[in-house]
């Protein structure tokens, strides 16, 4: 699939993520990696690419090329989430020790979400901290993940159990990287796209809903003003609460069910983002038994993520025991009590600490079928 360059190119967009002396600029456009003029945010000499066996031989060469008068190495990791974990991402922290790279080291992320994670956790952790950089080549590491210093690996027993709050220096957004990106993973991204209309800005609910074969064709004008968009409505939920104290649970709409079918498949089978479309209209059916939503508003979502290919059920395997054992591993859990992003209405969200646990139960039987133990 290629972008569609009908339309005139927009001009390189930035969001700015301000967080005081952490804060850095996400810079968007199409060919913005040889543009972006990457030298100005490497401080030492030592450079490590981190990126994957799909990634590398697309874009590596690329980003490789754009640093002069540094000794720049390169890691490729196994591509897929099931590699998300201490053992693939101990294969970085032996490369930067056999190499010796020192405290001024910048680490490069080149690729999807899961690389940025493991990149962003082994530069938060390595020597206590060395500098980082995001280049994400995947819609959805575009407008979530390379955004707003969450990295993390996976457990067997959890999703993103252990992680770091980590910046990055910058984030260079290109758009043309997209051309690549297989369809599903294109879908996947589209499903975070949604959800920061359905949780912070009905107007860009609206216009996503209005434009959206516009953008499922990859219309590169609209495409650029959804990633600058999500881009700007995660900035600024991250700028007033970066490590997650309390606002910043809202971006996790629909992850609590999402990530429960993502531990419960072992990583592998469903990408994140389809997980999060069933996780995000479970959040909303629960919200409408709640009272705050109205059905069509759910029908109407279920719809829009169906028209883009996105699933609205959770695997036919998949039991109401299954979720609540697995949805008690959340990180949103406090003193062993779930708390759930539900939407008040369209483009606005909350975290709800006290809930009805029939509804929830209700919610999970209308998604999977009764519980097979109760027969
Ligand atoms: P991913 O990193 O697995 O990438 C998806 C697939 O696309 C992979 O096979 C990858 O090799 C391939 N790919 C990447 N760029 C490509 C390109 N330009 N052309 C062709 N193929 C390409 O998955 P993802 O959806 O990017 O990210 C999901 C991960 O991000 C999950 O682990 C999730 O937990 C994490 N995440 C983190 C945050 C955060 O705030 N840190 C937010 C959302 C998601
Ligand atoms: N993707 C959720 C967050 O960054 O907080």
């Amino acid at each position: 699939m290629s972008l569609n360059l009908n339309e005139s190119l927009p001009s390189d967009r930035q969001v700015q993520v301000n967080l005081g002396s952490r804060s850095y600029c996400v810079h968007i456009g199409p060919g913005i990696i040889v543009r972006a003029d990457i030298m100005r945010f490497i401080d030492g000499d030592q450079v490590l690419i981190v990126t994957n066996e799909t990634v590398a031989p697309l874009y590596l060469e690329m980003v490789r090329e754009q640093i002069t008068d540094k000794k720049v190495r390169d890691i490729i990791l196994p591509d897929g989430e099931q590699f998300k974990n201490l053992e693939v991402l101990d294969e970085i922290f032996s490369k930067l020790l056999a190499e010796k790279h020192d405290r001024s080291t910048t680490l490069i992320a080149v690729g999807g979400g899961v690389i940025g994670d493991m990149t962003g956790f082994a530069a938060a952790t390595d020597l206590r901290g060395v500098s980082f950089i995001q280049v994400p080549t995947t819609l959805l590491a575009q407008v979530d993940s390379s955004v707003g210093g969450k990295t993390a690996v996976n457990h067997p027993l959890g999703k993103n159990m252990i992680g770091a709050f980590h910046q990055p220096r910058t984030v260079i957004v290109d758009t043309n990287t997209l051309q690549s990106l297989p369809d599903r993973e294109f879908s996947a991204g589209i499903a975070e796209i949604l959800k920061y209309g359905l949780i912070a800005d009905v107007d860009f609910f609206n216009w996503l809903e209005r434009e959206i074969d516009s953008l499922m064709s990859r219309d590169v004008g609209k495409l650029t003003y959804a990633i600058e968009q999500s881009c700007r409505i995660k900035a600024k939920v991250v700028r007033s609460d970066e490590t997650e104290q309390g606002v910043r649970a809202i971006l996790n709409l629909g992850h609590t069910f999402g990530h429960a079918i993502e531990t419960f498949q072992n990583y592998r089978h469903w990408i994140h983002g389809e997980a999060i479309s069933v996780g995000i209209l479970m959040a909303m059916q629960m919200s409408y038994l709640r009272g705050n939503l109205e059905i069509s508003h759910v029908h109407r979502v279920s719809e829009l993520l169906q028209h883009c290919s996105l699933p609205v059920k959770p695997p036919h395997n998949m039991t109401i025991v299954d979720f609540n054992k697995l949805m008690l591993r959340d990180k949103k859990v406090r003193n062993e009590k779930l708390r759930l992003v539900l939407l008040e209405k369209i483009g606005k969200a909350k975290v709800i600490e006290t809930f009805e646990r029939e509804l929830l139960q209700r919610v999970l039987s209308e998604f999977c079928g009764p519980d097979p133990s109760s027969a």
